[in-house]
């Protein structure tokens, strides 16, 4: 088997680059590990920037996104009960989509099956070889046979615990990594959402975080403590801690009922540097990993994929390897920008077991000068509604 781009992992990334390929006359073939079931059933983000918007637009799949999406102008900010909205609005000219990745997947799926482009789900053993030569391949097992595949490229969107930056030399990698002492605990449930906007919560118990996937479902978080497990957490005490951690104003307008889904995501920084190696291109959550505080996790896998699509465009289509040769610094610049910004907000959201007192009075001074200053409201807004390159 031969093509001319294996692009590893059907999630978002994945996906959105092969569908990007498939437009420009691009073959690419995508292997997936998991099947095509399984990784619809994965509850993720929520948020899309602009940006995200605009791609999955140029990848010809946005229709239902603009249809079934809400529109949000605003996030509310509280912290010990103050409150501070967010007007992207009047702040930047802006606004964010709230349409779930698990939509967006089926979206992408949907349009990789129409165009009869190959995706090989529930492909065992996946091996990246000869990245480095000028003949790299993929070798996997499907149902008992080994098979290999021949390509001019590798694209490892195979997410943060996938076989491709694995693969690459220890020696050709520099990796940055905090992991921060709690994840978050979220539920998704059949009740209309709580608040028209997203609230982000600061409580001396913990983050909070009221998020919404239609005006029928809601989906909200609370900070737990690291190695907290999920079977510990009946749907009950999961509303009553988040009653606790809201205004309770908004508290008392929480619908509750049965989860339909329930799962805890630890919280992590990470960035593996640099993101190409010979033929081998890292994008998304395989090169790098935000704390959700910034909705960033998602949007950052979008604009990789940007990039690096453009540069197999030019590639292939002008014969230049400028594209290629600058994808990697120019996709740091701004995968640091979303660094610094999910670190600031988790920063100032959360509660920090070993900070102490001081710690959560030094976050609220930073509180009190966002709400007191429209150049750091604005910074904000900038940033969640979209980073610039
Ligand atoms: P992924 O979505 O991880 O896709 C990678 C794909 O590669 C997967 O389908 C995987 O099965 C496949 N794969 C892995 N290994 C192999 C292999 N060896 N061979 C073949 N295929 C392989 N972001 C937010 O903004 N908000 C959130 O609330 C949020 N919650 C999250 C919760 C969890 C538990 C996780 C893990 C992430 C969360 N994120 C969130 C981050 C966001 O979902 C990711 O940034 C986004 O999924 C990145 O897309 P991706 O395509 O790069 O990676
Ligand atoms: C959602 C997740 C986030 O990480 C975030 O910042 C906002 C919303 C969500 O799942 O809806």
């Amino acid at each position: 088997m031969r093509t001319q781009v294996a692009i590893i992992g059907a999630g978002p990334a994945g996906l959105t680059l092969g569908q990007l390929l498939q437009q420009a006359g691009i073959e690419a073939v995508v292997i997936e590990q998991r099947s095509a079931d399984y990784v619809l059933s994965r509850i993720r983000a929520g948020v899309l920037e602009q940006g995200a918007v605009d791609l999955l637009d140029r990848a010809g799949i946005g229709a239902r996104m603009h249809a079934e999406g809400l529109v949000h102008e605003g996030i509310e900010l509280s912290f010990d009960g103050e409150h501070q909205r967010i007007d992207f609005a009047d702040l930047v000219g802006s606004n964010v989509m709230v349409y779930g990745q698990t939509e967006v997947t089926r979206d992408l799926m949907d349009a990789r099956k129409a165009s009869q482009a190959t995706t090989i789900y529930e492909a065992e053993e996946v091996t990246v070889l000869d990245f480095d030569g000028a003949r790299p391949k993929v070798r996997y097992r499907k149902n008992g046979g080994s098979i290999e595949l021949e390509c001019d490229f590798i694209a490892g969107c195979d997410g943060f615990h996938g076989v491709c930056r694995q693969s690459v030399p220890p020696g050709a990698l520099t990796t940055f990594e905090r992991v921060y002492p709690f994840g978050w605990l979220g539920i998704l449930a059949d009740q209309p959402p709580v608040a028209h906007e997203l609230i982000y919560a600061h409580h001396e118990r913990g983050f909070a975080l009221c998020s919404m996937r239609s005006p029928s479902r809601s989906r909200y978080y609370v900070q737990v403590a690291a190695g907290e497990k999920v079977e510990a957490w009946s749907d009950d005490a999961f509303w009553d801690e988040l009653r606790r951690r809201l205004n309770p104003e908004i508290a008392e307008q929480l619908l509750t009922g049965p989860s339909i889904e329930k799962s805890i995501a630890q919280l992590r920084s990470f960035v593996a540097e640099p993101l190409r190696f010979g033929s081998l291109f890292l994008a998304g959550d395989a090169a790098h990993i935000v704390p959700p505080t910034g909705a960033k996790g998602l949007n950052l896998a979008m604009s990789d994929v940007r990039m690096l699509a453009d540069a197999l465009i030019e590639h292939y289509v002008e014969h230049s390897a400028s594209g290629l040769d600058t994808y990697s610094a120019k996709a740091l610049q701004r995968i640091w920008k979303a660094e610094r910004f999910s670190w600031w907000m988790t920063s100032l959201l959360h509660t920090f077991p070993e900070t102490g007192a001081f710690g959560r009075r030094i976050q609220r001074a930073d509180f009190d000068y966002l709400c007191g200053s429209r150049a750091a409201q604005q910074s904000l807004a900038e940033n969640y509604t979209g980073l610039p390159d």
